[in-house]
């Protein structure tokens, strides 16, 4: 028999693919400097039994439908809105992502963004590398303390959660909006749910992590943003598409809150150049599991779900 083709769209670290490989599968890696194109991807990955993407993949109907041989998914991410998850199910293709193992690094990054927009990290940075640093002054980037603060979370899973743990321990009231309860979480952080209106009214930070769906796009309206107590911060690491980025950057621009910090942008990999442009924002380029820990557990998580379905298996983190 011939052995089954695993397609990967990317080189990931090499713990999974060593994995594939020693099962016996034949292991195929696009190896391009740029995103791989929808047409070499359907070309490359026809005989594939198995394909391991990239959130950046955009994996829909006319892609799904080019590739007969497919039997799972396996992204290479905890999102997995790039996928066209419906009809992959239809088609009798299991979808798999990477929950978990990059919870506490994306929580990590997280916490340094709300802890660099209080302290207005970037400004002093900038400051310094500017060589415009004169000597230590009373009102020298006057931040926001950490302690009693109230901070906000919307979607209480297991990065929220992780977020909440972390900001416990800075002394922060934790309150937080989710389509359920979270108990654990309420018992470990003194968490109270409440409503999306209520978060946005009521929080001095406020951080996101819900996934990308047709429910949430666009949850974080002008309406809802109109809501923030003047001087709140505001972080992204969930989806840059969950937000009215445009309403944003206009609250920024007027200095309407106090600081924003962003790994995640709505039109991705671009970001609006007004974004750059202002001292209270702090952009990274989608780091948020970016550790050498989370990043070879990711390998791993992915290689493991193809080696399940394909030995005919259960996957351990299928979504559909
Ligand atoms: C990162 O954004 C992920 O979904 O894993
Ligand atoms: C994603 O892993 C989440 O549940 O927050």
């Amino acid at each position: 028999m011939d052995k089954k083709k695993v397609f990967i769209t990317s080189q990931i670290p090499e713990i999974g693919i060593n994995l594939l490989v020693k099962k016996g599968f034949q292991v195929e890696i696009f190896s391009g400097k740029n995103q791989i194109k929808a047409i070499e991807l359907i070309k490359r990955a026809k005989d594939a039994s198995a394909l391991i993407t990239l959130l950046s993949n955009k994996i829909d109907k006319e892609i799904i439908s080019h590739l007969p041989q497919l039997k799972i998914i396996s992204n290479y991410a905890v999102g997995f809105n790039n996928i066209d998850v419906e009809y992959a199910k239809q088609k009798g293709i299991i979808v798999t992502n990477t929950p978990d193992v990059l919870t506490e690094s994306t929580a990590d990054l997280t916490l340094a963004l709300i802890l660099a927009c209080s302290r207005r990290i970037n400004e002093g940075i900038d400051l310094v590398r500017k060589k415009k640093f004169k000597g230590w002054a009373p009102k020298l980037l006057l931040g926001k303390e950490l302690t009693n603060k109230t901070v906000g979370i919307i979607g209480m899973g297991r990065i929220g959660s992780a977020v909440a743990i972390r900001a416990k321990a800075f002394g922060c009231k934790i309150i937080y909006y989710s389509n359920n309860r979270n108990l654990s979480a309420e018992k470990i952080t003194g968490a109270k749910k409440v409503s999306l209106s209520k978060l946005m009214k009521n929080s001095d930070i406020i951080s996101i992590h819900i996934p990308l769906n047709s429910k949430t796009k666009d949850l974080i309206n002008k309406e809802k943003l109109e809501l923030m107590k003047k001087d709140a911060i505001i972080i992204n690491t969930a989806r840059g598409e969950v937000i009215d980025e445009n309403y944003l950057i206009e609250m920024l621009k007027s200095k309407r809150i106090f600081a924003a910090g962003f790994d995640v942008y709505q039109n991705e990999p671009k970001i609006n150049p007004e974004l750059l442009k202002l001292d209270n924002v702090i952009a990274l380029p989608h780091i948020g599991s970016a550790t050498e820990e989370a990043r070879n557990r990711m390998s791993e998580l992915v290689a493991k779900n193809v080696i399940a379905v394909l030995s005919g298996r259960k996957p351990l983190t299928p979504v559909n």
